[in-house]
Order: structure tokens, then sequence, then C-alpha cells
């Protein structure tokens, strides 16, 4: 189901029921929210016991009386699901509602998100009131999308979730004996005669079967995929709205691609850090989970929630510092969302949240600094509804596969000290920001889906830990047509079930690559190598590398295997440098077919990248570099672009501390929005200065739908 959507969404979460007493703040919300510019809100995210105090006593006229007031002003609604918290009679009459811990404990009553997904009598108790709710306001003119639970999340131990963790392995693997040969049951005589025997992983019992503990994250994924599946079926009884659910910030405990299956819409919860660390980090990695994000549907999102100024369960509260407020949200629409969202409306006047950033906080007035920087935003927002439903343009794709991720994190070895996998992301990310090359997050299943990646001209797989059977064929593929791989150390080590793949690593891809992983060297913290390239007229570049360093060698000529024709010696562009691996190979570059194929053995610092990408944005005219600057753009500055409609927008903001001057590329590029207290410098007709935290919007006709 397509959300329909002709402006872009500006507004928040929503608690009313936290009010009821007071008549006259609900009505003075209703003109703060239209000074603060706001389109839609999010309603009953937790409002189960006051929709229903006592089991099957139904009390919406409140939130019906809500509802119709926001229409009449032209405000929209997200309708929840209220299942993220419940109330205290449901846990009481049903114990069985609430989890249990690893040990199988049960949990008492008390904060949210802690229910039993697979529990019968939650599910029924759910689909109860959804179904009722979708039977009184799933077809109200206000109500565009239905938002499902929230921040789906966490695990059940309890004999349910159990039973139906067994029931799912044996759909699995049908017979014990597949399961025993897959987990490699047999190392410490942990063989299993029946499924009946297994139990979810415990620090108590069983905890390093590693494919046990990989395959109960993945039905944890597909019990709380069903659990949203239920909650799905039953808004959709009386009504025929999209559904979303909010996701969160580098949540490991799902597997989003999975999850989003289920969904129309993906949505995310956003609270970086600002001012802890550089904003242009910061703002890298904000950009990288929207792109994360948008990737899932491969479609546009919405930032469901952010704070408009603090964030109080973070160590430090900072405040937004002015203008971030407007950046953010652009950020996000720059990344491809449709919406621009905040956690919370009104701030609660007790309990967990009261000193979490709100647009109307607890003075209440409109006269306030964030009141009037969020109105601000939404101005500048409702300015820009015709980018409404464009998609991101992306040239590049970084592989980002939660199943390899899990198994990489549990895999004792090379580095329990820590694998800087993250680290190793950004470093790509940042590189390619500064190179202007938009890209997509995509999983392993989603890559080998027909007709994919030969769409894709730069394929990145930083630490590949685990390849599915046949992607190293899809990869193979994707080179010898044409494309760009980089692919690093660390990657092409296992299977699906968490099992050293045999006869040589990155599997599948040495004869691509041109290089085979002989070993790996973990590094103290304390410790470095260093990677040193040819001398050319004196000088030879070279860059330091930690963590871990892989020690490849060449593979060369394999006539019988492959035919000579596909592959040769790889060009070696760095060596190490240090230690008993001095002189190996840490970089290569092997020409494959009508592609190359790129090998970085070791985790280097930011600089390689970039160096890199800027090597081949230049040769295979990739980004904005390869394209019109032809140098990397400035650190802080990000440029996004958006299509659709026949246009073709771009959005450069700017968030290091320095301003940047940008050129746009040609008469072509209309700016339609630009900051408004900034110098406004038009140096000449196609050069601008971006203070920190300023934008500048452009637009040009182009031919595509
Ligand atoms: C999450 C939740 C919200 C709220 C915010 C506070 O994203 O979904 O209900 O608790 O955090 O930052
Ligand atoms: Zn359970």
């Amino acid at each position: 189901m397509e959300l329909k959507m002709d402006r872009i969404w500006h507004g928040g979460d929503y608690n009313p029921e936290q009010w009821l007493e007071f008549p006259d703040i609900l009505e003075e919300d209703i003109v703060l929210l239209k000074k603060a510019k706001c389109n839609i809100v999010t309603l009953g995210v937790f409002s189960w016991s006051m929709l229903e105090p006592q089991e099957g006593n139904w009390q919406f006229d409140w939130l019906g009386k809500i509802i119709d007031r926001l229409w009449a002003e032209g405000i929209s609604v997200i309708l929840a699901t209220p299942s993220g918290a419940r109330p205290k009679w449901l846990a009481d009459r049903y114990p069985q509602v609430l989890r249990c811990n690893e040990d199988g404990t049960r949990r008492f009553y008390g904060t949210r998100h802690n229910h039993c997904y697979t529990s019968p009598v939650y599910r029924e108790k759910t689909a109860a009131i959804d179904r009722a709710l979708s039977k009184r306001f799933g077809a109200h003119p206000a109500v565009k999308l239905w938002h499902i639970s929230n921040e789906l999340g966490g695990e059940c131990f309890c004999p349910l979730c159990q039973e139906a963790f067994r029931n799912w392995l044996r759909d699995r693997y049908q017979s014990i004996d597949v399961l025993n040969r897959r987990w490699s049951t047999v190392f410490w005589s942990h063989v299993y005669d029946s499924f009946d025997q297994i139990e979810a992983p415990s620090s108590n019992g069983e905890n390093q079967l590693h494919a046990l503990k990989l395959d109960w994250k993945r039905f944890v994924t597909h019990q709380t995929a069903d659990f949203l599946r239920s909650e799905i079926r039953a808004v959709r009884t009386y009504s025929n709205l999209p559904v979303t659910t909010n996701l969160m910030y580098y949540y490991r405990g799902l597997d989003y691609f999975k999850l989003s299956k289920e969904i129309d819409v993906v949505s995310w919860d956003t609270y970086p850090t600002w001012h802890k660390h550089s904003d242009a980090e910061t703002a890298l990695d904000n950009g990288m989970c929207h792109d994360l994000m948008r990737s899932l549907k491969g479609k546009p999102f919405l930032q469901m929630e952010s704070s408009p100024s603090a964030t109080n369960w973070q160590g430090v509260s900072k405040l937004k510092k002015p203008h971030l407020l407007a950046a953010q949200a652009l950020q996000a629409v720059a990344h491809g969302s449709d919406g621009a969202m905040y956690f919370q409306i009104r701030q609660s006047r007790g309990s967990a949240e009261k000193f979490h950033g709100a647009v109307i906080d607890h003075y209440g007035g409109a006269d306030t600094r964030v009141m009037h920087e969020v109105a601000q935003t939404g101005e500048l927002l409702a300015k820009l509804g015709e980018i409404v439903g464009t998609r991101a343009v992306s040239e590049a794709v970084i592989l980002y596969d939660w199943d390899s991720i899990w198994a990489m994190e549990d895999s004792q070895g090379p580095r329990n000290e820590g694998l800087h996998y993250t680290e190793l992301l950004l470093h790509f990310y940042r590189a390619l920001t500064r190179c202007g090359i938009g890209v997509d997050l995509k999983d392993e299943e989603s890559l080998m889906q027909p007709g994919v990646l030969a769409k894709v001209r730069l394929l990145i797989i930083p630490m590949g830990y685990m390849f599915r059977c046949g992607f190293d064929r899809a990869v193979e593929a994707f080179v010898r047509d044409g494309g760009i791989l980089i692919t690093t150390f660390w990657s092409g080590i296992v299977d699906e079930n968490d099992r050293c793949y045999l006869g040589g690593i990155p599997h599948g891809l040495t004869q691509v690559l041109g290089v085979r992983s002989s070993e790996i060297d973990g590094l103290y913290d304390w410790e470095h190598n260093v990677l040193v390239g040819r001398e050319t007229d004196g000088e030879r570049n070279e860059y330091e590398c930690r963590y871990l360093c892989d020690l490849p060698v060449t593979t060369g000529l394999d006539e019988a295997m492959t035919g000579a024709h596909l592959h040769g010696k790889p060009d070696i562009l760095l060596k190490y440098g240090k230690d008993f691996y001095q002189g190996m190979p840490a970089l290569t570059r092997n020409i494959c077919g009508s592609g190359e194929a790129w090998y970085l053995a070791s985790h280097a610092g930011e600089k390689l990248y970039e160096d890199m990408l800027l090597r081949i944005a230049q040769e295979h005219r990739l980004g904005l570099v390869g394209r019109e600057t032809g140098a990397l753009l400035p650190n802080g500055l990000q440029v996004t672009q958006r299509a659709g409609n026949g246009w073709c927008y771009r959005f450069y903001q700017n968030f290091s501390e320095e301003s940047v001057e940008v050129t746009l590329p040609g008469n072509e590029w209309e700016v339609i929005a630009t900051e408004q207290w900034g110098e406004g410098v038009m140096e000449d007709a196609h050069s601008r200065i971006i203070p920190q935290y300023g934008f500048l919007i452009c637009r040009k006709a182009s031919g595509e739908a």
C-alpha cells in the first residue's frame, strides 16, 4: 500500500491523554501546533490504559474529539497502536504477557516494551484494541498512517517463545541430523537427538554454540515480524491505510531488512549526540543511518522522531545550538525522508521524560527559542512540497547485513577487544561523501535479487564476514560485467551457519581479487603498522593502520580453474611497512573481465579511503568529484540528490564550523531555498558562502519521471 502525501510532514508525537483534565491546555495546543507550523501529529503511542481502562471497556471518545479538533484545523494524524506499553490489569490477569529473562524468570510489570511477542493472550488483546481503533478511526479523513507499536525490540525467553523457536528450527532444518551438521554440534559433544532438546541460548547454559545464537537472533526477528503482522492484520480489519513501525538508530536486535518487508513505509527515530564530537562527524553518522533506513525499502521514508532540543536519556542533555534544528530536519529530507517529526510535542509533566526536549515546554508559550526554530523549520519544509515522493540518487552500495554482523560480533577472534566495524563503515561513508557519491546500504539478499547489482557502479564490502550461498558468484558476475568492487580484510570467512569456508578466503573471490588471505594478525590497541606506496618523484604514500592486519598472497594466473583472459596478477598499490609481514601486499587492484576488484588488507586511517575513492571516482567519472569538482568536497559539507517528477534536486548542507563556498555547476540549476541568516553572498551568479548549519537547495529539469 502506498503512502500518498502532498506535503512534507512536520509535527511529532503528541500525548493529549496526559492532559485530559486540562481542556484549556488541549485547546491551547492546537493554537501552538499551528504557530509551530506543524501539519501532523502521532497519537496513541502509549495510550492503552486511557483507551481501555478495564478489560473490554473502550473509552475512545476523548481521542475522537482530539482527532476531529485537529482535523478541523488542518492537522493530520498518524495513529499508533498502544502495544508498546500495557495497562496493569492486563499483566495482573494474564501474567504470560510479560517477558521472561534468559534464566526463565518472569519479569514484573513495569516500564514499556516488556511484552512477550509470542503470547496468544497478548496477541489477542492487542488485536482486539487494534480492531476497535480500526473500526472507529480507520476511515477518518485525518488519519493517514498506522504506526504499529513503538520501537519493537528485545527478546523473551518464556516457555512459549522457546517452543516457537524449536518449531521454527524444525521448519528450517527438517531433520535433527542436518541441524547438527550445520551447527557443528560435534564440537564439545553438543549433539542433539531431537528438536525437543533445544533451548534458547543463555548465559546460564549454552552460550558458545555460535550457530545456535545466530539462529536465535534470526528467530527473534521472525517472531517479532510475526507479531507485527498480527497487529497489521487487526488494524486492516476496517481500514486500508498504509502502516509503519518506528525503527531505531544502529539497533542490532532485529534484522530491519526482514522486518521492513512487513510494512509499507520505513520510519525511524534519530537522536544524534550533536556537539559531543565534531558536528561534521555526527552528521556523517546520522546521514549514513538515514541512507540505511531509506535503503531498507528503496523509497522515501519518514524521520518519525527527533528531539527539538535536549535528549534526556543521553549522558549529557545538550541543547541544540541555533539553526541546527532546521539543519537536522533538512538532512532527513536530503537523504530521502518525506517527513521531519519530533518527540515530543508537549513536554510531559512527570515521570521518565519530563526533561526531554519538546516543541511546547513546561512554560507553555509560543515565545521560546525552540518554538521559534520549529516554526521556521515548518515554513522551510512547506516550501519543499514538490520534493515529496522523489527518490534519492545513488551510484554506490555498501554491504550492510545483519546476519553477518551478528555472526562476526560473536566470532571469538580475531579481535575480541573490538573489531571497529562501524568505524570502518564510516571511513568509507566519509570518503563517499567527500566525493559526492550517493550510496545505499544493502544486505546480501537484496543484492542477490535479479537485476539489482547490474544497476550498481561501485560495491563496497567492508568486513563482509558471512557470504551466503551464491553471493560470491553474484559479486564475480558484477565485477566481470564492469562493476568496481572494494573488499576488505575479514570478508567471505563463513557460510550462513557460521561455519568457516574451506579452500581459501575471501570465499569464491580469490581469483576475482587476485589475492587470497593467508593469515590475519590482531593488533593491540597501542600497536599499529604502516602501509607504504611506491616511490614516485622521491615521495611515497604512507598510511597508518590498526586493529587487524590480514596477510594476502597473490593467487596469480590460474588458467585451469578460471580462464586466463579473466584474471591476471593484481597491481600491488600498498605494502606493509613493518613487522614480519613487511613487504606483503596491503592494497591491491585486479582487473577482472571489464571491471576491477580492490582488496584492502587492514584498517587504515581516513585518508586512505579518501585517496582511493578519489582515484576511482576520477577514473570512472563517479559522483561530483568525477564529474564536476575534480577535488574532494570540504569536510562537513554534504551534497545529496533526489530525482523525480521531471526534476533533479540537489541539497548542499554545511555541518562544519567553517563557512564553505560552493559553486553551482551550471546555469540550468535554479536555487529554490537557502538559509536566511547567513551572509547570503552570491559571490557571482553561481557561488555562495554557506555558513555552519546553512544550506542551499536547487533544482534542474531532468528527463526522468
Ligand atoms: C524513543 C521513543 C519515544 C521517546 C523517545 C525519547 O524514540 O520512541 O517514545 O521515549 O525515544 O527520546
Ligand atoms: Zn515469550
